[in-house]
């Protein structure tokens, strides 16, 4: 994915010594973060602070990509067929690219490159990728119907679940892979779509209590307390990057069987904790 900032240098230093995520600069204007052998997951650009400049989805082959630009083609949806430049710049052997209904562009390619050199991370996490991609990332967005046409219906995402907090809020979780969910949505009408946060796992609670120790300890702006959620049973903090990104770190995320699951509906996101910071009067 890739995301807008005005600080970079300060991106860095974030995603490095709290999230553990290994930083590269392949020029001023651009931050790659590492999360494991891809040469990155996460594409920090000088933007506009908080945007969501792409999501990558991977489709397992050149023909699965070629399928899915013509069935996006024949229900209307434009489909660009990017250039080999920029291939080379987001490190993938072809990409097609579209807008979803909010506006959002979803790049959709075949062959992520790997790096030579190994993953480090500077604080010792180990993400759970794999086959599950980067993490998931939740959309505002004004219009459910449209967001479900679209990823369910088009795009072949799955429900996984369905959350209600409030009367008039309805937040759809979606899979594509065993991950509970890699996109969801929480509608409103009237809602200004944007990218409210984006969620990276590690594979211990060590490794989250110690960044959330450490973004307490640094001031660092907190979203939400340490908690559980209700549908994915992630243990988990939010925190903000610089440049207004919200970030969900946890671990212990249940993975779907997609043999036997069945659609749950929640009315309250998480079973603890998830507070939010209070606001002083
Ligand atoms: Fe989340």
């Amino acid at each position: 994915m890739g995301v807008g900032a005005d600080d970079l240098d300060a991106w860095s230093i974030f995603a490095t010594d709290l999230l553990g995520l290994q930083a590269v600069r392949p020029n001023a204007d651009l931050l790659h973060l590492r999360m494991d052998g891809r040469v990155y997951r996460i594409a920090v650009e000088r933007g506009r602070p908080g945007a969501l400049h792409y999501l990558g989805l991977e489709v397992a082959s050149p023909r699965e990509l070629a399928e899915l630009a013509s069935a996006l083609r024949a229900r209307g949806i434009e489909v660009t067929e990017e250039s080999t430049e920029l291939c080379a710049m987001r490190h993938v052997s072809s990409m097609i690219s579209v807008l979803d209904p909010c506006g959002n562009r979803l790049e959709f390619f075949v062959g992520h490159d790997e790096a030579t050199a190994p993953f480090v991370s500077p604080t010792g996490a180990t993400f759970v990728t794999g086959d599950m991609g980067l993490g998931h990332a939740v959309l505002l967005v004004d219009d459910a119907k449209a967001f479900l046409d679209f990823y369910v219906d088009l795009l072949g995402f799955r429900l996984s679940d369905i959350l209600t907090p409030v009367p008039g809020i309805d937040a759809y979780f979606l899979h594509c892979n065993p991950r509970h969910h890699t996109i969801a949505a929480a509608a409103m009408p009237g809602m200004t779509p944007s990218l409210q946060h984006i969620m990276l796992q590690v594979d211990s609670i060590d490794t989250v209590g110690r960044a959330y120790d450490k973004a307490q300890r640094d001031g660092i702006r907190m979203g939400m307390s340490l908690g559980k959620h209700t549908n994915d049973h992630m243990i988990s903090f939010y925190c903000h990057a610089p440049s207004g990104l919200e970030i969900e770190y946890g671990c212990n995320g249940r993975r779907i069987d997609e043999a036997t699951w069945v659609v749950g509906h929640y009315t309250s996101g998480s079973m603890w904790g998830h507070h939010r910071p209070s606001v002083p009067a």
